[in-house]
């Protein structure tokens, strides 16, 4: 009977149906969505607090509606995920729990800080680059919640890239010292923004069933490289050194091929010591707490609601 069931959900994948919430799935799809999804939705609303910072230190009007909107969709974004894992079992609660407790990761790349202003225009190319890269791929995603939050997302962030490119180009074609200011944005954000594509295929635990169940539709190491083929002549344009000195153009495979990551960081950094990890999830739990009262009259508003209905 289960022999069966799975091979009729392994067939609706194959033919390329979405799973839907009440749909019969194993137990390990959904526990390895539930832990995508809610890790993605983590790295949305803590990505809010390298950015956050700017807002205020935004050096026009025009600037800070920008960063304010960005910054405003991300949290969006976190609660669309978070509603998404919400119809696989999992409460809201459950989820924040396990990124307080450090149980659950978020992005790698929000544990780096937002030294400078131009890492404001890094961080919209370079991270919200990547995260387009591979979110594209995952509006083809097999859970159908999940899909169709990702087309959303993707068009927002589409946005934040170009904005991010546009600061990066106003500050370029500037002076001296802006020019300065981005290249060394660009030096500080670019290795990290490679890690956010997660360990090479060999090394990733989860690739082979998120594969074949279609969570994931491209693996970490063919969507690095379709990022890293964007990126070099972005940086170009822009008149920028490209930070990986061994960048090399490879005819024969059509990529460009450069150094290797270092590994030992990035495991350092997803294990809870980066720069800025305590900080992100103790400032998590400040705002978490502070708006305790929100939450509580919401619950009883609707109870209100309830009693006044019967
Ligand atoms: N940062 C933190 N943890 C990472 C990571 C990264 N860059 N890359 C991998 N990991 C973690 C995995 O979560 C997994 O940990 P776990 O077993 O405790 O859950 C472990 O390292 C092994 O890696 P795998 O390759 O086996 O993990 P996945 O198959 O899940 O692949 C992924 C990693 C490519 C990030 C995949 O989870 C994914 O595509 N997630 C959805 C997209 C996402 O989360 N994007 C976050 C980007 S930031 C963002 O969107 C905000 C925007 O505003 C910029």
């Amino acid at each position: 009977m289960a022999l069966d069931q799975e091979q009729n959900f392994q067939a609706k994948i194959d033919a390329e149906d979405k799973i839907e919430p009440k749909d019969w799935m194993p137990e390990a799809y959904r526990k390895n969505l539930i832990r995508q999804i809610s890790q993605h939705a983590h790295s949305e609303v803590i990505g809010m607090q390298p950015e956050g910072n700017w807002i205020t230190r935004a050096p026009s009007l025009r600037r800070k509606a920008v960063l304010l909107a960005k910054v405003q969709d991300e949290g969006g974004h976190g609660l669309y995920l978070y509603s998404t894992a919400e119809t696989l079992g999992i409460t809201r609660e459950e989820m924040i729990n396990a990124l307080q407790d450090g149980s659950a990761k978020y992005a790698s790349i929000f544990n780096y800080p937002a030294q400078t202003w131009a890492d404001v225009g890094a961080i919209g190319w370079l991270v919200d680059g990547a995260a387009i890269v591979n979110q594209v791929s995952l509006q083809r995603t097999s859970y159908g919640p999940y899909s169709r939050s990702m087309v959303r997302i993707c068009k927002e962030e589409s946005f934040h890239q170009r904005q991010g490119y546009e600061l990066m180009l106003t500050l370029c074609r500037g002076s001296e010292a802006q020019k300065a200011m981005a290249q060394d944005a660009l030096n500080r954000f670019y290795w990290p923004s490679l890690m956010m594509f997660g360990p090479h295929d060999s090394e990733s635990a989860h690739s082979a069933s998120s594969m074949k169940w279609k969570i994931k539709r491209e693996t970490n190491d063919y969507l690095r490289q379709k990022f890293i083929d964007q990126t070099a002549p972005q940086i170009e344009f822009l008149g920028l050194e490209h930070p990986d000195k061994n960048l090399i153009w490879n005819e024969e495979r059509g990529h460009f091929e450069g150094s290797e990551l270092d590994w030992d960081e990035f495991k350092r950094v997803i294990h809870g010591d980066g720069h800025c990890n305590r900080q992100r999830v103790q400032h998590h739990i400040k705002a978490h707490e502070e708006g305790a009262w929100v939450r509580e009259a919401l619950v009883r508003y609707k109870q209100k609601k309830k009693l006044k209905a019967a």
